[in-house]
């Protein structure tokens, strides 16, 4: 698919500047000075160093729980580009260490895709430090961003493409082989109901998007690894 890139030097958030969007559009920043992270966290990007940006993409006429599933495509989009794999529901993991993060959030008919990738950055805050990495990192040497970004809109544009068409289903094997906490003991805070986190052996991404742990499923939240006692 074809995408319009808009442009910043600077801007708060390239997720708000792409309310204003329409499918296809894509919003990128140099820097963000309130980068928006899952959760509500904040999402830390040196000036010029990384890649922040927000892709519109149409999901008009389609059910909530294929919806669902559309930051994983983003996450093998990544993945794609950056190598590793996909940690559910929206981090890209390499080495085990984060290098991409992905916030979508809902606009109407459109779900704004918001993508940040460590590509040059090799200082980080001390609080992820020991968790993050960067491709300059992983591949010893500095990286073109703008290689980089063409490289993960073809990769985001050639997946969506056959997400609309064939659904979850039609991306499923590709992510499975690359699920960062199939077989990892895990612990999940949900985010949609149940406060009380689940624990156990993690069973991979289903085929509906949720992920498997200690044989239920799981819908929406955040899992980290554990070590087993
Ligand atoms: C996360 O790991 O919590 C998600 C991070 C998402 C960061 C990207 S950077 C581009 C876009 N604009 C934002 O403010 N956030 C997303």
């Amino acid at each position: 698919m074809e995408f319009r890139i808009f442009r910043k030097e600077t801007t708060e958030s390239t997720n708000l500047d792409a309310r204003a969007g329409v499918h296809g559009d894509v919003f990128t920043a140099r820097e963000q000075t309130a980068g928006r992270g899952r959760l509500d966290h904040r999402w830390l990007a040196r000036p010029g160093e990384n890649l922040t940006f927000s892709a519109v993409l149409s999901v008009a006429d389609l059910p909530l729980d294929e919806v669902m599933t559309l930051p994983l495509v983003a996450g093998l989009a990544v993945r794609r580009v950056t190598g590793g794999a996909v940690k559910w529901p929206n981090d890209v993991l390499v080495d085990g260490r984060k290098i991409a993060g992905i916030l979508c959030e809902r606009s109407g008919d459109n779900v704004i895709c918001g993508i940040g990738v460590n590509v040059n950055q090799t200082v980080f805050p001390a609080e992820i430090a020991a968790r993050a990495t960067s491709l300059k990192l992983v591949r010893g040497a500095a990286q073109d961003r703008n290689a980089v970004f063409d490289a993960l809109l073809a990769e985001l544009g050639a997946l969506y493409e056959t997400w609309r068409a064939g659904g979850f289903t039609a991306v499923y094997a590709e992510l499975a082989a690359h699920d960062a906490l199939k077989g990892a003991v895990v612990s999940v805070r949900q985010t949609d109901g149940d406060p009380a986190p689940v624990k156990g052996l993690c069973g991979g991404i289903r085929a509906d998007g949720a992920l498997l742990v200690a044989g239920r499923p799981v819908y929406a939240g955040e899992a980290v690894r554990t070590v087993p006692v």
